[in-house]
């Protein structure tokens, strides 16, 4: 049943909501000029000390500090005019390396604005947006978002999950990885598992210049490759592993990028699908992470699937049952959920 609020404690939500979306900017540069980092595990610290620890002007960091102390990021010691971030919000605003960190959510955000005025024609047209089209803070920030999940979960947890692939993985097999975007999950497993060979695809050719150039960054191992390619059409079979991460809703057509990863797949081998964390029906989503996902999907997701052929806009909160029905309309015999997180799903199918 709605929850219906008086108009006083609506516009009350309204104006938290306008207050989050201002503040964004000013995490943003929280992030950027290093004053999380700097907050973290200092203690009480007042304005003077943080500007002269970041090299930033201490009347901006002054007010920047009073918005953060209004949003609950940290706390103000009014006998001291000081101010601190408790350790655990750490994970979360200052360590780039945690798979909570949520700071380049916000790069994401930015990037939508910068594309208002796309979107506004696409919503009228019904048109599709390509995921190229996009300003390059979307790419960016979707790598720096996801990647740290990856490192954390894709080998030791999601692979894992998986009987006898891990196994196979290190005595070497060959591995797809499918709208592999920059490439942060395709470097992982070929560091991963040098004995196997990589590939990543995806129809955006400069995500796969910047995926090359990430793979030569990180002295990759000469067991990648990168190829622009759609989901239905690379050429390359005899998979052991074709993954998809983040990225099969996004695509316009899912049954037919399945059935063309069966049949690349070897009779024993197995797809991965990341996908963002849904329940099966609206309700089940109606919380925080699904009006998070709802958004990205309305502005994102939806039109990139709906610039391509089908266009079936699958939707980032398709859930479980909508994905397993894919996969199965696509001609494999199982699916099952063989992990998840608090942003993702992870679905393994085998032929
Ligand atoms: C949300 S991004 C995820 C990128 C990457 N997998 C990651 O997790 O960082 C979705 C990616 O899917 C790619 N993509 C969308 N449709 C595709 C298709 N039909 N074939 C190949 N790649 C596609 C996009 O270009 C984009 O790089």
């Amino acid at each position: 049943m709605l929850n219906e609020k008086t108009t006083e404690e609506f516009a009350g939500l309204v104006v938290s909501d306008v207050a989050a979306a201002i503040s964004g900017v000013l995490t943003n540069i929280g992030h950027k000029k290093g004053l999380y980092k700097a907050l973290a595990g200092a203690g009480a610290i007042t304005s003077s000390d943080l500007a002269v620890k970041t090299g930033t002007n201490e009347r901006y960091v002054r007010e920047w500090l009073n918005n953060q102390t209004a949003g609950g990021y940290v706390h103000y010691n009014e006998d001291g005019d000081n101010y601190y971030m408790p350790d655990a919000y750490i994970p979360i605003l200052a360590d780039e390396e945690s798979p909570f960190f949520l700071i380049p959510a916000l790069e994401v955000a930015a990037s939508l604005w910068i594309d208002e005025d796309k979107l506004l024609d696409i919503f009228e047209s019904g048109d599709g947006l390509e995921w190229g089209a996009h300003h390059h803070k979307l790419s960016c920030g979707s790598e720096s978002l996801f990647r740290p999940g990856y490192k954390t979960f894709l080998v030791a947890e999601w692979i894992a999950a998986v009987s006898g692939l891990s196994e196979k993985l290190s005595a070497g097999a060959r591995i797809a990885d499918v709208g592999c975007g920059h490439g942060a999950s395709t470097i992982l497993m070929a560091e991963q598992f040098p004995a196997s060979n990589v590939v990543g695809y995806d129809l955006h050719d400069g995500s796969i210049k910047t995926a090359i150039s990430r793979a030569n960054d990180a002295s990759a191992n000469d067991n990648i490759d990168f190829k622009v390619a759609s989901a239905k059409n690379y050429q390359e079979n005899d998979y052991d592993l074709i993954c998809f991460m983040d990225c099969l809703h996004d695509m316009g057509d899912p049954v037919g990028a399945a059935k063309h990863a069966r049949e690349a797949l070897k009779d024993d081998g197995v797809v991965l699908l990341v996908e963002p964390a849904a329940g099966d029906t609206v309700p089940e989503n109606i919380n925080p992470v699904g009006r998070l996902y709802y958004g990205v999907s309305t502005v994102i997701c939806t039109p990139c699937s709906k610039s391509q052929e089908v266009g079936a806009a699958l939707g980032a909160q398709a859930g479980e049952k909508r994905l397993s029905e894919v996969m199965k309309e696509a001609g494999f015999s199982s699916v099952e959920r063989v992990a998840q997180t608090p942003f993702n799903i992870i679905l393994a199918a085998r032929p």
